[in-house]
């Protein structure tokens, strides 16, 4: 795996590929879990180049408590992505993302998209990710990009950044890669103690509940079981709805046909974690 840390070194690697050669992204945070692993994985039996980027935003944390202590696993990280068969791994600095410093970015116009679910928790965090995802994007010039649905806010606000920025990126979205308890796997996971852990697969199981149990009519009242449930056993909720899935607007009265998912994000002993399943 070649490894570039600047804008010049990745763009004369990217020059030396062969013309009609297909590049497929996997953009990462770094903490190179299982999810990434089978993004990479993905894009290798799908393209003829795979190119994935390590590189903690800050401009996406909108909590600077969460961006120092967000795991940093370089080493580890390097050898998980040359063995899961990345050829080339973009490893920039701050300075590299961002010339021009980190203020006076532009806005991306995403309407309400940057500001329901978790936008409301986490205000700035998509303009963040849009503007991260649109500076890697056109330096490595991918034909496909390769994202997780665990953030599946984050799939819907990338997906539209590239419309509005016309880029020729194909976007594959891919199913979230769970433990065998049912929690989704993420970078966060390493702040669980065991026992939290075991807990944390309550929330599989109220989003099956959900699954199996939501009916046509009001879903607000429909919520309240497995709202409780999260809540007895020490979850904190920052919120648990059910949403269009391509709008992600609130469904209040859901008339069985609309292609609904349940979106949550809760605190479990201080550790905030995301998930979602399609109904
Ligand atoms: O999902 C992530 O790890 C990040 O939000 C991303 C897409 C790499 C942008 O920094």
């Amino acid at each position: 795996m070649i490894i570039c840390k600047d804008e010049k070194s990745i763009k004369n690697q990217l020059k030396l590929i062969d013309l009609g050669s297909e590049i497929g992204f996997v953009p990462t945070m770094g903490a190179i879990h299982k999810g990434h692993i089978s993004l990479i994985e993905k894009a290798k039996a799908e393209n003829s180049l795979v190119v994935s980027s390590l590189f903690v935003n800050p401009t996406q944390f909108n909590d600077q408590n969460d961006f120092l202590n967000y795991p940093k696993t370089i080493e580890n990280d390097i050898f998980l992505l040359e063995k899961a068969g990345c050829d080339i791994l973009f490893l920039p600095s701050v300075t590299v993302m961002y010339p021009e410093g980190l203020t006076n970015l532009e806005t991306i116009n995403y309407r309400y998209l940057d500001t329901v679910l978790e936008g409301k928790y986490r205000p700035g965090h998509f303009q963040g990710v849009g503007t991260i995802v649109y500076r890697l994007l056109s330096l490595i010039s991918p034909q496909k990009l390769y994202l997780g649905k665990k953030d599946y806010q984050q799939c819907l606000i990338i997906k539209e950044m590239i419309r509005l920025k016309n880029l020729k990126v194909s976007t594959i979205l891919c199913e979230t890669i769970r433990e065998d308890n049912g929690l989704a796997i993420s970078s966060r996971n390493v702040r669980l103690c065991e026992q939290s852990r075991q807990k944390a697969s309550a929330i599989y199981q109220m989003m099956q509940y959900c699954k199996a149990s939501l009916i046509s009519g009001k879903i607000e009242t429909q919520l309240d079981f497995p709202i409780q449930q999260l809540q007895q056993i020490g979850f904190k909720i920052d919120y648990f709805e059910v949403v269009n899935v391509n709008t992600l607007k609130p469904i209040i009265n859901w008339d069985g046909k609309e292609p609904i998912m349940v979106i949550l994000a809760v605190f479990l002993d201080g550790v905030r974690l995301i998930d979602n399943l399609l109904m």
